[in-house]
């Protein structure tokens, strides 16, 4: 068993008080610890950074704490779309779905279409049809609604507005989406991003998270990141891969360019949002632009930290 793997899982990022305020802290520590150490399982037996990552996107898109798979938040019509994505750092592959209903996890899809179609994307109907081929199971829409999400949705109704997972119609804001990075002990890097989007969101709108380089990128040369927060904003600034690219072309390590990769969405698109690093070498780091972000690190196999903040 080698040690030498990093990871890094994000629940979203915003003004926390919501969650602070409703008690609800130790439901996110506790699940942030455990998605972790499952993934410290996978890494420390000498699994890959996809197989990893893949993992823990799917244990968070399972727990309805999270706006991703079960908890999503709801479009205009109450209904749950959802997108995600998963690339290789190794080969440049990647899987992406859009738009997706009923189907449990939107990542297990996006990992699908990597391997086992010549595609990155598959969106909508089409996306479904090749879950059925693929055999993945589908849930009713009950499945992923759940009480929380249809008060956000109504509020959100009520201003006549669409507003970020966990955004009141005051000004707190809890930007979800949850994603997953990591390096594995062959230094393999891979990055997996999904979400339900942004409440009370346009029918067909598609965010940032399963848009390669805009919501996920990975690349052994560089790092691997997700983001979370206003997607369009990520779209516009190409920003995971912006991220990767002050690795490549500026030598910086995965905290300077979290940092930097932070400043240019403020500064072209007064951006909000966060994201997480790990670099080609196993460092680990975050950065956001709201107040917080819920995350957990292992950092070259030592012990996990879990945050609020
Ligand atoms: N970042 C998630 C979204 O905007 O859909």
């Amino acid at each position: 068993m080698s040690e030498d793997f990093s990871l890094i899982i994000h629940g979203g990022a915003g003004a926390l008080e919501q969650i602070k305020r409703e008690g609800n802290e130790t439901d996110f520590v506790k699940s942030i610890h455990g998605i972790l150490e499952g993934g410290r399982d996978i890494l420390s037996a000498g699994g890959s950074a996809l197989d990893a990552v893949e993992h823990c996107a799917i244990q968070l898109e399972d727990d309805p704490l999270y706006n991703a798979g079960r908890g999503s938040v709801l479009n205009e019509y109450g209904e749950v779309e959802m997108d995600a994505a998963i690339m290789d750092g190794q080969t440049f592959q990647a899987g992406a779905v859009a738009g997706l209903t009923a189907i449990k996890n939107p990542t297990l899809l996006a990992r699908k279409v990597l391997e086992k179609s010549e595609h990155v994307m598959l969106i909508g109907k089409g996306a479904r049809e090749f879950a059925k081929f693929c055999g993945l199971p589908r849930m009713s829409n009950d499945y992923f609604v759940v009480d929380s999400r249809i008060r956000q949705w109504r509020e959100a109704q009520k201003v006549g507005r669409m507003m970020l997972d966990h955004e009141a119609a005051k000004p707190s804001q809890k930007l979800g989406t949850i994603g997953a990075v990591a390096r594995d002990c062959a230094g393999n890097l891979a990055a997996a991003t999904s979400t339900g989007g942004i409440v009370n969101k346009r029918w067909g709108r598609v965010g940032d998270s399963p848009i390669v380089g805009a919501g996920v990128f990975a690349d052994n040369e560089t790092c691997a990141v997700s983001a979370t927060g206003y997607g369009e904003q990520f779209q516009r600034t190409v920003l995971c891969k912006m991220i990767a690219d002050f690795v490549y072309f500026q030598n910086m390590d995965a905290q300077a360019a979290a940092l930097a990769g932070i400043d240019y969405l403020v500064k072209k698109v007064q951006g909000l949002g966060g994201v997480i690093v790990i670099d080609r070498n196993g460092k680990c780091a975050v950065g956001h632009s709201t107040s917080g972000l819920i995350y957990g690190w292992i950092e070259h196999g030592g012990e996990s930290l879990c945050k609020l903040a």
